[in-house]
């Protein structure tokens, strides 16, 4: 697994790193929408144009949507976790479904590619993969947003 932590991290403000972390929530949740239609239209619909475009904002987001939670959101909440142990073994297997994710989200955009080009034989094979990739990816988002989020808002530091 490649290491990928960044060699200096700047400290942002807690709004900082909400502000980012929405738009990245926005962004990976318009790729599920993205990744939904294509399923929706498979097999004679789909555009050929929207999977290379879908392919491309998968490449963009998600690996980085996941370095900017790990690099500053999960620090910060740990920093915090004092009185709240059972944070770290959660934030542990976010961290977990990143690097799922990621290997899945590869798997997404070579069949996304496979498919504006030369086609896919199996589409039932194609439209359950995609389907269990944007819906795992949303249940992450929902509970990363439901209980990590309040906690960026709650605690010490001011925005
Ligand atoms: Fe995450």
């Amino acid at each position: 697994m490649p290491e990928r932590r960044s060699a200096v991290i700047h400290p942002l403000s807690r709004e900082q790193i909400r502000s980012t972390l929405d738009r990245y929530f926005k962004s990976q949740l318009g790729v599920c929408a993205a990744l939904e239609d294509i399923a929706d239209s498979l097999p004679n619909n789909f555009s050929r144009n929207n999977c290379l475009l879908t392919a491309q904002r998968i490449r963009q987001i998600i690996r980085k949507a996941h370095i900017f939670e790990e690099d500053y959101l999960f620090p910060l909440l740990l920093d915090e976790a004092g009185n709240q142990p059972e944070l770290e073994p959660v934030l542990a297997r976010l961290r977990a479904e990143h690097c799922e994710d990621e290997s899945f989200a590869d798997e997404i955009v070579d069949a996304l590619e496979e498919l504006a080009t030369v086609g896919v034989s199996n589409i039932d094979k194609l439209s359950y993969m995609l389907r269990g990739f944007f819906e795992g990816l949303r249940r992450h988002i929902a509970f990363e947003k439901e209980h990590l989020l309040p906690l960026l808002t709650q605690k010490g530091t001011p925005a």
